[in-house]
């Protein structure tokens, strides 16, 4: 069998994950190819740091050159996380003529149109399934098997890492936060730096992408508003749990007359529900096609293996070369794909979860009721807790039927200069 001379830049969790694939399942990786996937480098940057993984005498090198040096080495799978030198070393690669694997959703989120330009004026492709949702294969869903279709909307679970931590909070009662953000840590889950987990931007990045290809979309992950799990108070976990809810992280997409309505943001999603049920480092995406109807996703969207499986089938579709056709023919962030652009976020409608600290004294629920109704509010339940001993502060859960976000935030505005309210109201979605 003829043999494609594979390069690995990057061997944490997931590169020694590849690296395992390719040593120890050279069988199945051939099959699939049609020819031998050949690991001949694994570029890191500490040669005396333990790897997870057996590597054959002479593969480890601290030195990218010895990848880019060598014209037999003609796909390179980069999997060295943030935006320098990641991006520097995959210019390199391309100008070098490899075709390149990458699980780097930020760098594709920030860098995407500059790296896509530079691989199709060189003739070369950039395969990037492990980006987006771990083990889930969404990328090539997306962009292939859902082609023939008008995808109208994307709802995703997006971080393993932070589902991950939701799921302890709502087992847990709270729990403790940075414990499980130090689990998820361990647990090869989270990013080098878990703030881009925690804070919303790793969903949003991975939002931009997966909006590109389905709406062609071209959004700066930053324009969309984002909100992430830092910001959750876990007694709103334990209220959405009471009212048979749990909380997830939700990256949205939405194909309105108005553009296309994205958010990431924690909601209180129906539990038994499919993305109601979504726990631990799973990830799940609830897509929805014209001609296909509703289909959903679900597996591990984090972690070494179901990282690892992702990026070994771009290899082996790099190596057979499918990749390319596809590359070519999509030419994704290009100026010839015009997609939709990004809707007025205050238009964006749906029921919302609000929780109030207010005094426990006559007449406060019905100032709160009259501030919703003056916007035109439809409430739909409202849940009082007793004060605790010695308090007069309650906390207020008002549960609203749809209504749009500018009217929620009239409504909470008023409310906030209430004397009787103690501090700013909490709101997030509820998707039923
Ligand atoms: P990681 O465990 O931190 O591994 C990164 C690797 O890159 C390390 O082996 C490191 O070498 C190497 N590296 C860093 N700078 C380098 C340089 N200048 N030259 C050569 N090697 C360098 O990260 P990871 O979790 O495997 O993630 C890799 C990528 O996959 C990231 O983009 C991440 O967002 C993405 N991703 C991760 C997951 C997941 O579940 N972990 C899932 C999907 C996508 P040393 O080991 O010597 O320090
Ligand atoms: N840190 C990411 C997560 C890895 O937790 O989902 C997968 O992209």
């Amino acid at each position: 069998m003829e043999k494609t001379k594979v390069a690995i830049i990057g061997l944490g969790t997931v590169g020694s994950g590849v690296a395992r694939i390719l040593l120890d399942h050279g069988d199945r990786t051939g099959r699939h190819a049609g020819r031998t996937l050949w690991l001949e480098k694994a570029v890191v940057r500490d040669l005396a740091k333990a790897r997870d993984c057996d590597l054959p005498a002479g593969v480890l090198t601290d030195n990218v050159d010895d990848v880019i040096n060598d014209p037999e080495i003609t796909l390179v799978a980069q999997l060295v996380g943030g935006l320098e030198p990641a991006r520097t070393i995959m210019l390199r690669l391309l100008e070098a003529g490899k075709d390149i694997v990458t699980a780097n959703k930020a760098l594709l989120a920030e860098h995407g149109p500059e790296l896509f330009d530079r691989a199709r004026e060189l003739g070369r492709s950039i395969a990037f399934e492990a980006a987006v949702a771990g083990g889930i294969p969404i990328i090539t869903n997306i962009s292939q098997c859902l082609s023939a279709n008008q995808i109208t909307s994307l709802h995703g679970i997006l971080n393993g890492t932070s589902n991950y931590i939701l799921c302890k909070m709502h087992e847990e009662g709270g729990g403790d936060y940075a414990a499980a953000v130090a689990d998820a840590q361990r647990l090869g889950y989270a990013e080098a730096d878990p703030t881009m987990d925690v804070d919303g931007s790793d969903a949003a990045q991975k939002l931009a992408i997966l909006a590109h290809l389905a709406f062609g979309a071209r959004l700066n992950w930053r324009d969309i508003p984002r909100v992430g799990i830092d910001k959750v108070d876990p007694v709103d976990i334990q209220y959405a749990k009471q009212m048979g809810y749990h909380v997830r992280l939700l990256a949205i997409a939405d194909l309105k007359d108005r553009g296309l309505d994205c958010e990431v943001t924690p909601a209180l999603v129906k539990a038994g529900s499919p993305l109601g049920e979504v726990n631990g480092p799973f990830n799940a995406v609830l897509v929805k096609g014209d001609a296909v109807g509703p289909l959903f996703f679900h597996g591990q969207g984090a972690g070494q293996m179901p990282t690892a499986s992702a990026v070994a089938a771009d290899l082996i579709d790099s190596a057979a070369g499918r990749t390319a056709i596809t590359f070519r023919t999509l030419e994704l962030w290009s100026d010839a794909v015009k997609g939709v652009d990004q809707a007025d976020f205050a238009d964006s409608t749906g029921r919302r979860y609000v929780r109030l600290m207010v005094d426990d004294h006559p007449g406060v629920l019905a100032g709160v009721t009259k501030a919703f109704g003056d916007e035109g509010i439809s409430i739909a339940s409202v849940l009082q807790k007793e004060p605790l001993a010695g308090e007069d502060v309650v906390p207020l859960v008002v549960m609203t039927h749809a209504a749009s976000e500018a009217a929620i935030d009239k409504a909470c505005a008023t409310i906030a200069a209430m004397k009787s309210c103690r501090s700013e109201p909490v709101k997030m979605w509820v998707r039923d």
